[in-house]
């Protein structure tokens, strides 16, 4: 791991307030806490997590950049699957998850207002109040004749509608448990704390997270890392309740089951984002740094399944985009035009398989829905 950058004093000193406060929740739990938790503390305490705090998060002078942030190539073309799903749907919504700087949305809507086919209302499910703060101003700027329309939720709606769910790069923010594989047995990973610092505890495991890694039905051998996500499940059921008719389409880094935990990945998918540098320690650098896991796209099926939506597709984000008319997209820009390069540079980092092309996947998931999609071309379900 390279030398990481020195937080600034005010972020070490709001660090060191977020370490305090987990040190507490560990000695109240009477000396450790599960992986999940620390991971869902570091990320949402409010004010002090990585994602409620105002630190700048996302773009250069951020941590990570995600596919909205490069390019509006992408939100062009998930308009165009957006597009397709609400022409069938009376007065359908759009409900984002995690909206991030606001970009998504904003290039979205924009599109889909060329397009003719924009939705009655945009919701945001925001966790942080400082993103919703600079969601509103991105949205404020780009679509202020929509501005009225689009609404921030702090927690899922009562009723059921019609409609699209969007979750860019949310379900890798979700907290997931850790677990080893010592002398044949799971063993599952605490955090605890000793003398201001904080530890790793492995130790016997809670029976939901033995239930869990029993039914992936999968050998792992002696020294084996991995994690997993027990919180999916319910997320996705939940989704399902209220969704009437439409389409969840979620968007991630992840693999199939057996890729996820294929026997050469020994330690797992866990990594942690800061200032543009990725390394696998999530107990420094508290509340400045991302903390993230790839996600198992076969679980999130067979969640879905079981919660009786559709698999209706699942591809990866180069297919995705091209289905969806990327090159058309660029093709409406002419070589001439100063822009051309900025751009085919972006949709190549979209696409290309050593950039976001083939790490990056798109399911969607129906609700009493049954045209194919779009953006499924070339599907691969088949590999989940
Ligand atoms: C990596 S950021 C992605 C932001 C944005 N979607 C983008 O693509 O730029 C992850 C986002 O997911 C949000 N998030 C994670 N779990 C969530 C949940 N259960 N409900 C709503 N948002 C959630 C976080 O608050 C954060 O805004």
């Amino acid at each position: 791991m390279s030398v990481l950058p020195q937080p600034d004093l005010v972020a070490a000193t709001q660090s060191q307030h977020l370490l305090h406060s987990i040190i507490q929740s560990i000695h109240a739990a009477s000396g450790k806490i599960s992986f999940a938790e620390f991971m869902q503390r570091a990320l949402y305490t409010p004010q002090l997590g990585y994602y409620s705090s105002s630190l700048r998060k996302f773009g250069k002078s951020g941590d990570f950049v995600t596919a909205p942030e490069i390019s509006p190539l992408f939100s062009q073309c998930l308009a165009r699957q957006c597009q397709q799903v609400l022409s069938q749907l009376e007065r359908g919504v759009i409900l984002e998850f995690g909206a991030g700087s606001g970009i998504m949305a904003a290039e979205l809507l924009k599109e889909l207002q060329l397009l003719d086919s924009l939705p009655r209302e945009y919701w945001i499910l925001e966790l942080s109040a400082d993103l919703q703060q600079q969601q509103h101003e991105t949205l404020q700027q780009h679509v202020p004749n929509f501005i009225n329309q689009i609404h921030w939720l702090a927690e899922l709606p009562q009723q059921a509608f019609d409609g699209i769910i969007l979750a860019n790069e949310v379900l890798d923010a979700m907290p997931v448990e850790r677990f080893r594989v010592a002398n044949g047995e799971i063993q599952q990973c605490y955090v605890t704390a000793l003398e201001g610092q904080l530890n790793y505890q492995f130790a016997p495991n809670s029976s939901e997270l033995f239930n869990a890694v029993h039914i992936l039905q999968l050998e792992f051998p002696d020294g084996y890392e991995s994690e997993i996500n027990l919180a999916l499940a319910s997320w996705i059921k939940s989704l399902a309740e209220i969704l009437n008719k439409g389409l969840i389409l979620l968007i991630d880094y992840g693999f199939p089951q057996h890729e996820y935990y294929h026997e050469q990945r020994q330690q797992g998918t866990l990594m942690c984002h800061y200032r543009h540098q990725s390394h696998p320690d999530p107990l420094i650098l508290l509340g400045l740094q991302d903390i993230t896991a790839h996600v198992n796209f076969t679980a999130v099926a067979q969640a879905a399944v079981a919660a009786n939506l559709d698999v209706a597709g699942y591809t990866n984000q180069a297919n995705f985009l091209l289905a969806t008319g990327l090159l058309d997209k660029l093709s409406t820009c002419s070589p001439d035009d100063p822009h051309f390069f900025r751009l085919s540079q972006q949709a190549k980092m979209l696409t290309l398989p050593s950039e976001m092309g083939e790490l990056f996947k798109v399911m969607a998931l129906t609700a009493n829905f049954d045209q194919s999609l779009l953006g499924f071309v070339r599907d691969e379900r088949g590999r989940l």
